[in-house]
């Protein structure tokens, strides 16, 4: 624009115009970058007083410069006028009211299972063991072979076991809580007393009596001196620390290719015997096998079965209740949400 006191006054009066019918912060921000940005013609306008002479810029110069301090004035408390508004207006509109009724957020809650676990291994801690944990994803190795389990034994076929892919990873899904036992003879020495919780797996169906993501509870004792008397003495603290007072255990003879000798103890519990796992004797093979000397030592292993004894406990008939994760279940235990 070449300037011209006509044009330059039409600009002005529309910029004035505009900003006072923009209604609020968004509008007056468009009609700024229009009547005040680089394009305006207010700006170029400021452009074109460098073309001209020295007087000439004097004179225009104060009449560009007042034109544009009345704008950018209008502009800046028109900004205030729309700000003050939005103000009051987000006060009114986001207005908490604190005394309406929340919807209150349900507290999460341990599995019964996770109580269950750690009822047990605090009753261990009590008795001076440590609880000791290892990998679920286990080399075949540490879960078969250092305990004494020969590559045709039945507990290897694919039926029980899952395999991990490539088949010669050489590793496997742990079928029990027992290559922990390993791992912690061959990481400690003697003596030693520890319990082993965890998560094991089997190639079952999902049924009221099985699930192929079980727990299990594995005990490990190595010392001086220790006997079958021991371990039955073991058993029956821990089996009425869980279900009672008055419960007994017994000993029926079995066989585990770690444990010799080996057997499956039962507990006597609302008139009753139940299977609650096995035990044994650690075998002198498996002791060797983890450089302990069985001239010094031996000791007592058992294993159990997590899920069976929170069913037997608590009178649970479908183990589809406690791997579904449905909190009126949990509800129950006193936990997972009110
Ligand atoms: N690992 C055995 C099983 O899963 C249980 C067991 C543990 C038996 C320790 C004896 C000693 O069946």
């Amino acid at each position: 624009m070449s300037l011209n006191i006509a044009d330059l006054s039409s600009a002005t009066k529309s910029a004035l115009a505009a900003i006072a019918s923009a209604k609020d912060l968004n509008q007056l921000k468009v009609v700024k970058t229009e009547h005040l940005g680089d394009k305006s013609d207010l700006s170029k306008a400021s452009q074109s007083l460098g073309k001209l002479a020295a007087e000439e810029k004097a004179e225009f110069g104060k009449i560009v410069g007042a034109a544009k301090s009345e704008v950018v004035a209008a502009f800046d408390s028109r900004l205030r006028v729309l700000e003050t508004e939005r103000d009051e207006r987000v006060l009114v509109e986001e207005r908490v009211d604190i005394t309406l009724p929340s919807s209150k957020q349900p507290k999460g809650g341990l599995h019964p299972l996770t109580i269950l676990t750690n009822e047990i291994s605090d009753l261990f801690i009590g008795l001076g063991y440590r609880v000791a944990e290892g990998p679920e994803l286990e080399a075949e190795w540490l879960n078969f072979d250092a305990l004494n389990i020969p590559a045709d034994h039945p507990a290897r076929t694919m039926q029980d076991t899952f395999f991990i892919e490539p088949l010669d990873s050489k590793l496997v899904l742990r079928t029990h809580t027992s290559p922990v036992q390993i791992r912690t003879m061959l990481e400690n020495k003697p003596p030693i007393y520890v319990i082993c919780p965890g998560r094991t797996y089997r190639a079952d169906e999902l049924d009221a009596t099985h699930t192929p993501v079980f727990s299990q509870v594995e005990g490990l004792v190595i010392d001086r001196g220790i006997t079958m008397a021991d371990l039955k003495g073991t058993l029956d603290y821990f089996a009425q620390s869980i279900f009672g007072p008055d419960v007994k255990t017994r000993l029926r003879p079995s066989f585990f290719p770690f444990t010799e000798p080996s057997a499956e103890v039962d507990f006597f519990f609302n008139g009753r015997w139940i299977e609650w796992g096995g035990c044994g004797m650690v075998n002198p093979k498996v002791l060797e096998v983890c450089g302990i000397d069985t001239k010094e030592f031996s000791g007592f292993a058992f294993g159990m079965g997590l899920e069976r004894t929170l069913m037997v406990r608590h009178g649970i008939t479908d183990m589809h209740d406690i791997v579904e994760g449905d909190i009126r279940f949990t509800r129950s235990f006193g936990t997972g949400g009110r």
